[in-house]
């Protein structure tokens, strides 16, 4: 089954809002495989931001991104990339429709509450980046119904 890393980045946890985030993803259905807080450095941060080093607004990405701790989300479910990114909404908050979670939530490119890895393919090095082997758990949902 496939899997997906998100982070709910520091402007979710300060406003409240890891709880109502995290229950849009259960409500979907899709299978929480990993969970936990982390407060970001910034050789983290520059890994897994890499792709936009010589870019102006990285300096405040970095800052960002160590504001406050994170919560870091690993999902499982079928096309669980394509399915959070919908749920996520548009990058850029201006675009993202009502009803996504930046798209309630989000106030502007760079406070845009949460990230969702773009492909299988980046989920696995993403996933491998927050997340140790045994803190990634494999169970079947057998109480329900
Ligand atoms: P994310 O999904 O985490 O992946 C790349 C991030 O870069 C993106 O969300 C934004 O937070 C950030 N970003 C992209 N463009 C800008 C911008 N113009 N100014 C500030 N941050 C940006």
């Amino acid at each position: 089954m496939q899997k997906t890393l998100i982070l709910l980045k520091p402007d979710a946890v300060q406003k409240s809002l890891v709880g109502e985030i995290l229950s849009r993803f259960e409500r979907k259905g899709l299978k929480i495989i990993g969970l936990k807080m982390i407060q970001l450095d910034d050789a983290v941060i520059g890994e897994h931001y890499d792709f936009l080093a010589d870019k102006p607004f990285f300096p405040s990405i970095v800052s960002y991104m160590k504001s406050s701790p994170i919560v870091a989300l690993a999902l499982e479910g079928h096309e669980v990339v394509k399915v959070v990114r919908q749920l996520c909404g548009a990058t850029n908050p201006a675009d993202a429709l009502p009803g996504t979670i930046r798209g309630d939530f989000a106030k502007s490119i760079d406070n845009n509450i949460i990230h969702s890895s773009d492909s299988e393919e980046t989920a696995a090095k993403e996933l491998a980046r927050f997340f140790k082997a045994g803190e990634l758990h494999s169970y079947e949902r057998t109480l329900i119904d």
